[in-house]
């Protein structure tokens, strides 16, 4: 069995030793240091710091209203940090971060009047590629998706979880190198979004692209990411941290009983419910 990362009882951040600065060859994908920010006099983020690799798949999981999607917001460059630093592929500027990252927001924001291959196309259009070749790009994408009969529907006609793909397609399609994911599966019932699960693990992987998925859902977080980050609520800072343990051979329902994986969900909500004093 194909048993990846590290135990699932790893130690809290705060206790871990510090790790020797990476060659410049492995430079991360991301780099977080000491990052803080606030609106006004709410502190928000207080002193977090991370990596990502390239290609790696990080989740970050934190209370609702603790500052998650400001953290990517602060990566992808929509602001600059109010403290610290933070840089995408070494470029430290919100503009040159900006150009490496893309989103793909809870809500699908898919266009109704469009149907499914222009909406995935919209991207592609946008940054002048021509009709032709942006659908032709969409439909091969669409078709890898799993969504090769509905590229002609509108979003209408599409289920919550089809639109969430189609969503997903502009998103790769932009053809950033970093993959700004927040709470992309969040509005979905539960049984889709189980599926779901299961395709962006298997998607993300196939991609090979550098990944920072947001949500609420630890053992969404545990399944589907590399690594996973706990957050406190505000101000936010990182409380804990591990590698997943998921058996990627095994089908979803089978990976998340095993347990390796059952531990570290457990490890993961203590350690979010002793962040929040409970
Ligand atoms: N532009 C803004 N101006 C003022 N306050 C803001 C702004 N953006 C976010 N906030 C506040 O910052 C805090 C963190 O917001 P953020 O949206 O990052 O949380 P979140 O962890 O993504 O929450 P959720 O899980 O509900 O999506 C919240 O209290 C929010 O009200
Ligand atoms: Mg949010």
């Amino acid at each position: 069995m194909n048993i990846r990362g590290i135990s699932p009882a790893a130690a809290p951040v705060a206790s871990a030793s510090p790790e020797p600065a990476p060659p410049a060859a492995s430079l991360p994908a991301v780099a977080a240091r000491s990052l803080s920010h606030g609106f006004g006099e709410l502190e928000v983020l207080a002193d977090v710091s991370f990596d990502v690799s390239a290609g790696e798949v990080v989740a970050i999981v934190g209370p609702s209203g603790c500052g998650k999607s400001t953290l990517l917001e602060l990566i992808g460059g929509l602001a600059e940090a109010g403290g610290g630093e933070i840089s995408v592929g070494g470029e430290r500027e919100a503009a040159g971060r900006l150009k490496r990252c893309t989103w793909m927001p809870q809500r699908d924001l898919l266009l109704p009047w469009r149907r499914a291959v222009d909406n995935a196309a919209l991207g592609l259009r946008i940054s002048g590629a021509s009709r032709g070749r942006a659908r032709a790009d969409a439909e091969t994408m669409l078709a890898r998706l799993g969504l090769g009969a509905f590229a002609r529907s509108y979003p209408g006609q599409l289920s919550g979880g089809m639109r969430q793909r189609v969503a997903f397609a502009r998103t790769l399609l932009a053809g950033k190198p970093v993959l700004l994911l927040d709470e992309p599966l969040a509005a979905l019932d539960a049984i889709t979004r189980a599926d779901l699960q299961e395709w962006l693990a298997d998607t993300v992987r196939d991609e090979r692209r550098t990944t920072v998925l947001v949500t609420h859902d630890v053992e969404e977080a545990l399944y589907v990411a590399d690594r996973v980050l706990l957050l406190s609520p505000r101000p936010a800072t990182i409380v804990w941290e591990a590698a997943s343990p998921v058996a990627r051979d095994l089908p979803r329902a089978a990976a998340i009983s095993e347990p390796a994986f059952v531990a570290a969900r457990a490890d993961a909500l203590g350690a979010l419910a002793r962040a929040s004093g409970r």
